[in-house]
C-alpha cells in the first residue's frame, strides 16, 4: 500500500504512545513527515528521535492539551507552514469508571473537548486543504462504546457516538473529492494508558484484546475502503448490537464496562 498519498505532512492526535505511535511508525516508513501532538514533552520526543532516525523524515513535536482554551491557535501555528495530507484524531480515552453525578465538576466537558470539539475542529482546520487538493484522509478513533448508552461511561459512550456519526456523515461529503475518512473502532486494545488505567486483564476474560500495530494497520487498510471499521472480532458484535432492542443493547455495553473495572 503506497501511503505517499497522505503526505507530505500527517497530524496525529495523540500520536506519541499506543495505537498514535503505531500510525506514526506506519506512516514515516512511507516517507510521510509526521506532526506529534500530545501533553507530556518526552514521550513524544523520544518518538520524534527513533522516526527521525529510523525513516529519515521530518517530525515536528507539539506538547499541547486538546481540552485547553486555545488549542486551535497552537496547532494552527505549528502547521501553518506545511501542508497536513492525513488528520489522525487519536487522544480520547475515558479512564475512571464512574456514575455521571459523582464525577467532578468539569470533567464531562473535558471528555467533550477531547472527543468531540476537538476532532470537528481539527477536520474543519485540516480537510479544507485536502478538499483544495482533491487527496487526504481523515481517521477518527472511536470505540465500541459509542453503540449504545454506557453507565459509568455515559459522557464518553455519548461522545464516541457523536464521533460515528461525525465519521459516516464527513466520509459521504468528501468521498467526491477524494478525500478518504474512516471511524475506527476499537475494542479493548493493550495501549499504555489502558495499562496506567489499572486495567485487570482477568476481568476480561473471553474478550479479544487488540494490539496497537495491528489496529493501525487495520485503519490504514480500511480508510478509503468504507465509513466505519471495527476492530477484529468485534465488527460481529456490532451488528449484533445493531439487530437488539435499545435496553439489550446497552445491558450488552454495560457487561463490557462492568468487565473494565
Ligand atoms: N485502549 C483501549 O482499550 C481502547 C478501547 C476503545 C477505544 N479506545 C480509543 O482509542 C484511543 C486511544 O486510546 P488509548 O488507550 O491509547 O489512550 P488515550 O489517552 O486516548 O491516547 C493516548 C495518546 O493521547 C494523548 N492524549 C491523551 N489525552 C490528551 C489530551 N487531553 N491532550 C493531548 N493529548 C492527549 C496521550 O499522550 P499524553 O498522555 O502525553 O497526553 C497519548 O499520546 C482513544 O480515542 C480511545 O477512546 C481505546
Amino acid at each position: 500500500m503506497d501511503l505517499s498519498r497522505y503526505g507530505p505532512w500527517a497530524f496525529i492526535a495523540g500520536g506519541s504512545e499506543g495505537v498514535g505511535a503505531s500510525f506514526a511508525r506506519k506512516l514515516a516508513a512511507h516517507g510521510v513527515n509526521i506532526v506529534i501532538a500530545a501533553r507530556k514533552p518526552d514521550p513524544i520526543h523520544a518518538l520524534a528521535a527513533e522516526l527521525r532516525s529510523a525513516f529519515g523524515v521530518e517530525v515536528r513535536e507539539l506538547p499541547l492539551n486538546f481540552c485547553a482554551v486555545g488549542m486551535l491557535e497552537q496547532v494552527k501555528a505549528a502547521t501553518q507552514d506545511i501542508e497536513i495530507g492525513m488528520l489522525i484524531c487519536n487522544a480520547g480515552a475515558e479512564n475512571s469508571l464512574s456514575p455521571f453525578l459523582e464525577r467532578k465538576p468539569g470533567r464531562a466537558e473535558m471528555m467533550i473537548a477531547l472527543n468531540v470539539t476537538a476532532p470537528t475542529q481539527l477536520s474543519y482546520l485540516f480537510g479544507a486543504g485536502m478538499r483544495e487538493r482533491g487527496r487526504g484522509g481523515i481517521i477518527i478513533v472511536g470505540s465500541n462504546s459509542c453503540h449504545a448508552g454506557a453507565p459509568r461511561q455515559v459522557v464518553y459512550s455519548a461522545a464516541k457516538a457523536y464521533q460515528f456519526n461525525f465519521a459516516e456523515g464527513l466520509w459521504v461529503e468528501l468521498k467526491p473529492h477524494n478525500v478518504h475518512v474512516l471511524g475506527l473502532i476499537l475494542g479493548l486494545t493493550n495501549t499504555p494508558n489502558l495499562a496506567r488505567s489499572g486495567f485487570r486483564p482477568d476481568a476480561a476474560a473471553g474478550l479479544v484484546m487488540s494490539e496497537p500495530d495491528d489496529v493501525a494497520q487495520q485503519g490504514l487498510d480500511h480508510l478509503g475502503r468504507e465509513p466505519i471499521h471495527c476492530i477484529g472480532g468485534w465488527t460481529e458484535r456490532w451488528q449484533q448490537l445493531r439487530g437488539l432492542p435499545r435496553d439489550e443493547a446497552m445491558a450488552m455495553i454495560g457487561q463490557g464496562v462492568r468487565s473494565k473495572s
